[in-house]
């Protein structure tokens, strides 16, 4: 798209004719230009079973199209109408506990029931068949957020999927009486049909099971996805397709979802009371540009100032929407949307901010900010397409993430997305861009790759982290890595068996830190810090020791090594270190791999640059309540505005934003 896209989710459904008019006239004035239509239509679409009604549908595309509104169109899939669930109430998901979730809020449908499917399937077909040709038809948006209060069902059906998508992953039941160690505790399966989902059970259920049922799930829900995406691939070819995700959602495997997708889209409800929201999205953002393997996505939903299903719903400050829509565009964006366009009046969502609250509009400073907004982002079509280069990348990979959280660890307080956030905090702080990546994928483009905890490896992806290390590549990896395969066996050989030799040392024992347990840190040069939640018995056979811990029965035993191996290094982090130590941790390995930050800009101020080849353009946002003055090198124009930027001392303003192009 030549422009950023600006919007929300559109339910005109939910509004009487009249108001139809009146809302297109109030996008032309926000300078909207898609909208997301028809999430949650199905009911309207198809009131019975085979009799679809598109006659309203109709009328309010052709309205936006003369509105000069694109459409995002949904699929319409999210939530199933009643009379699907009242025909066939196995359709319906059930919880752990055997308990069936009923009709009457949404999203109520087994993964993978075939009635839901085949329904899905119709009214794709519909649709694409429908508005194919229609000019406002910019996109497809396949039912919304999957998995989002559903991810796992445990129905009679979803056994019998999980039983043959089991027989297809390991053969025979012997395969998978091995896969699952069913020596432990007399789980041994004779036949198929005893193999279960993992139902509430006396204690854990076995984890492998659990691992490969989290896998399943996965598929299975992205097999719906399917469905729909080649109904409307064969019948428009041409019209990119997305669905959108939930930042860090822990049930969907995104790197498989997102090779499936044209356009990756995300839905980010910071939380204004939290004093890390920015970091929060900003790592989002550089999720969703990773899945998309650096091309633009859209931020598909956001709120103008409160959500409705937190405890509390803190409203965003003045200017904390602009701000956090311009941070999406600085980390890849090319779309800023929000959910949703009008408030609704009814329903279980009224108390939830839109762009065009219940009223009076023009007064109301949502509106006032949405409308500046959009205004804005006309001025920011240099930015399409333009990408975001990091020399840092932090490995995530799901199936890891699954094991590492499965119960009976030697600390469940070990946690993925807090051990993330451990090592992406110090690169935010500092204007450092990282890439998200699996282990497996290509690293060599990269100076520096962080692991933070990757609990299970396979052969593949302890394989190119090695040859990355040997290429002469720089690596730090957090403690309890490497520690089982994908089957969630242990890597027997000494901890952690796939790293070892790379690391130069091997793992005694674990000794986990007691909640509210410290440890003071020794760094070579004296320096001094503190630790939690982990330590551990740390054996060097080649490595250097970086850090040391003090105290407890891991007194000066080694806390932080260094291993040169091949042509370049590995790090490796056998605990928790404060933040002010993480930080200057791993500070000193940036800047010793070589990785620079965008811009050194006074603390609470991002920077981050978008290019095309050698044109770059730099985005300042002022996360603080306070005026900044931020020292620039080059001279340019600030794209929000249309002023001339010089070098030297620049005046952001609170929670203000500029967007610099530079030189060009
Ligand atoms: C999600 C959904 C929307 C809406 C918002 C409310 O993102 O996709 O339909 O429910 O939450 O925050």
């Amino acid at each position: 798209m030549p422009h950023i896209l600006y919007g929300g989710d559109y339910n005109p459904d939910q509004w009487p004719e009249r108001v139809w008019d009146e809302d297109v006239h109030l996008m032309q004035e926000a300078g909207v230009n898609l909208v997301s239509l028809a999430i949650f239509s199905w009911s309207r679409l198809e009131p019975s079973e085979g009799k679809y009604d598109f006659a309203w549908l109709d009328g309010i595309m052709d309205k936006l199209h003369a509105g000069g509104i694109s459409v995002d169109l949904a699929t319409a899939t999210a939530s199933p109408p009643p009379w699907m669930s009242h025909q066939h109430p196995e359709m319906l998901p059930v919880t752990i506990d055997g308990v069936r979730l009923w009709h009457g809020a949404r999203q109520h449908y087994c993964p993978s029931s075939p009635v839901y499917r085949q329904g899905a399937r119709r009214l794709a077909e519909q649709m694409a068949a429908r508005y194919a040709e229609h000019p406002a038809l910019a996109m497809w948006h396949v039912g919304n957020e999957f998995g989002c209060h559903v991810p796992y069902c445990y129905c009679d059906v979803s056994a019998e999927a999980f039983r043959n998508w089991l027989q297809e992953r390991h053969g025979s039941i012997e395969d998978l009486n091995r896969a699952w160690g069913t020596d432990f505790w007399s789980q041994r399966y004779s036949n198929w049909d005893e193999v279960l989902p993992p139902r509430r059970t006396p204690t854990w259920p076995n984890p492998s099971q659990q691992l490969d049922f989290m896998r399943f799930s996965s598929d299975e829900l992205l097999a719906c996805y399917e469905i729909e995406r080649e109904a409307l691939r064969e019948r428009t070819p041409d019209v990119p397709i997305t669905t959108n995700f939930m930042r860090f959602f822990k049930p969907l495997d995104y790197w498989k979802w997102a090779e499936r997708e044209d356009v990756v889209s995300d839905d980010v409800y910071q939380d204004p009371s939290d004093p890390e929201a920015g970091m929060r999205s900003a790592m989002a953002g550089d999720l969703m540009r990773s899945l998309g393997r650096g091309r633009p996505w859209v931020l598909m939903e956001q709120t103008t100032s409160r959500v409705n299903w937190r405890d509390v719903n803190v409203a965003k400050a003045p200017g904390q929407m602009r701000l956090w829509s311009y941070q999406a565009v600085a980390r890849g964006a090319d779309g800023v949307m929000f959910f949703q366009w009008r408030q609704s009046r009814a329903g279980a969502e009224k108390f939830h901010s839109a762009m065009v609250p219940h009223g009076p509009v023009m007064s109301s400073p949502v509106w006032k900010e949405a409308k500046q907004l959009g205004q804005e982002l006309r001025g920011l079509d240099a930015v399409c397409g333009s990408r975001v280069r990091a020399d840092a990348a932090i490995v995530l990979d799901w199936e890891s993430w699954w094991a590492l959280e499965l119960p009976s660890k030697p600390s469940i307080r070990v946690r993925q997305e807090a051990q993330l956030e451990d090592y992406y905090r110090p690169l935010f702080g500092a204007n450092i861009v990282a890439d998200f990546a699996r282990p497996q994928d290509d690293l060599s483009g990269y100076r520096l790759v962080l692991v933070p905890n990757l609990y299970l490896v396979g052969d593949e992806g302890a394989a190119s982290l090695t040859t990355y290390v040997k290429g002469g590549g720089n690596v730090v990896i957090g403690f309890f890595s490497g520690m089982v395969d994908p089957f969630e066996h242990i890597h027997l050989g000494g901890y952690p068996a796939p790293f070892a030799d790379m690391l130069g040392l091997r793992i005694a024992d674990w000794l986990p830190l007691a909640d509210g347990e410290q440890l003071e840190v020794v760094f070579a040069d004296g320096g001094k810090g503190r630790c939690d939640l982990w330590s551990e018995l740390i054996e060097p056979s080649g490595a250097e020791v970086l850090a040391s811990f003090a105290g407890s029965r891991v007194d000066r035993r080694p806390a932080v090594t260094r291993h040169k191996f091949g042509s370049g290094s590995a790090y490796y982090v056998g605990t928790r270190l404060d933040q002010q130590s993480m930080a200057r941790l791993l500070l000193t390995i940036c800047a010793e791999a070589g990785v620079e930050p965008a811009l050194e800009a006074p603390a609470g101020v991002e920077a981050v640059r978008r290019s095309f080849g050698h044109r770059s353009i730099l985005f300042l946002l002022n996360h603080r309540h306070s005026t900044v003055d931020v020292p620039l090198s080059q001279a340019g124009t600030n794209l929000v505005d249309g002023s001339q930027v010089h070098a030297g001392l620049f005046k952001v303003g609170p929670h203000g934003a500029a967007v610099i192009r530079e030189g060009w």
